[in-house]
């Protein structure tokens, strides 16, 4: 952690500079706001040292990160069988809002839980009498991983995102009209807008990491959270479908497991040491944070954290 520490503001300063070359989400309008040129880093080991550079004090939305532990708490309410008979297991190399595939690939379940369509097919899967039960049980779950109780939601960024999400609208009810989706529609995307703006810090990730990173156990209590099998199934998708369709160039310039959001935030690992959190809301085409990743090349390099 010390040569970490003696380094981490060299880097991350170096890719502060990229930010001017992306653009803050504005598809869902209260992420316009986010600050451009921010960016921050938090990582934790299992003993309890952490090292925090940049602007880790403000809080941001989930988004997409939140589809990995979704996914997590699907496969232990429904069992690996259920899950992926309603979401597959490949990259589908298109944008995470994508319908293309949907219609032209048999059979017409999403190509992964980690897509939009895939993960909205898992919010219908989280168990619960009704939308606001399941939203209760993911938030309990996310509060539990990041040791964080007082974790809530964004309601200003859940309504914006409600009231303007036409193209996740027509992906659902092109699922649901597939027989896919079999809950009313506007319940199960109430659970997956809720969900994704789910309010966190670069800790709060780090620590979500570092239990992932530790097989599923909490590094406090050595409880283990989760399945050692389901996290296995969980870093594999961040391998190949975490950074959507940029997925490859990461696992080659940082190999890590890894999952981005739209808000900017990034939740990495090196297996088996460190859950690392990252924030930088400037994003490149592909919707990752361009000083995120550049920040993590500059790190997994100067480290050499690559898995491969
Ligand atoms: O459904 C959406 O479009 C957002 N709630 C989440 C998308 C997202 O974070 C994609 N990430 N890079």
């Amino acid at each position: 952690m010390n040569a970490i520490r003696a380094c981490v503001n060299e880097h991350l300063e170096e890719s502060r500079k990229l930010a001017a070359h992306g653009k803050v989400a504005s598809y869902i309008p209260e992420l316009g706001a986010a600050p451009r040129e921010a960016l921050g880093i938090s990582i934790l080991d299992k003993h309890g040292h952490s090292v925090t550079a940049g602007d880790c004090s403000f809080l941001f939305t989930m988004q997409s990160i939140s589809k990995v532990f979704t996914l997590i708490l699907a496969l232990m309410d429904r069992g690996e069988d259920d899950v992926f008979s309603k979401v597959g297991k490949e990259p589908s190399g298109d944008n995470f809002n994508s319908m293309l595939k949907l219609e032209l690939v048999e059979p017409g379940i999403p190509f992964n839980p980690l897509i939009n369509a895939g993960a909205i097919v898992i919010s219908s899967l989280i168990r619960g009498a009704d939308s606001e039960e399941k939203y209760q049980r993911i938030l309990s779950f996310f509060r539990d991983l990041s040791g964080n109780d007082k974790l809530d939601g964004n309601t200003e960024v859940y309504r914006s995102e409600s009231a303007t999400a036409h193209r996740n609208r027509s992906l659902a009810y092109f699922l649901k009209d597939n027989g896919v989706l079999t809950d009313d529609v506007e319940e199960v995307l109430e659970v997956y807008f809720r969900h994704c703006a789910v309010e966190i810090s670069c800790r709060d990730l780090a620590r979500m990491a570092l239990v992932l990173a530790c097989g599923g156990t909490d590094p406090a209590t050595g409880r283990q959270i989760i399945p050692r099998r389901y996290v296995q199934i969980a870093k594999t998708f961040m391998v190949t479908c975490g950074m959507y369709n940029a997925s490859g160039e990461f696992a080659i310039q940082v190999g890590l497991p890894a999952k981005s959001g739209v808000s900017g935030g990034i939740l990495t690992m090196v297996p088996g040491r460190f859950g690392i959190g990252v924030v930088g809301p400037s994003l490149n085409p592909k919707g990752n944070s361009v000083a995120g990743v550049h920040l993590l090349e500059s790190l997994s390099r100067e480290f050499d954290w690559s898995m491969f």
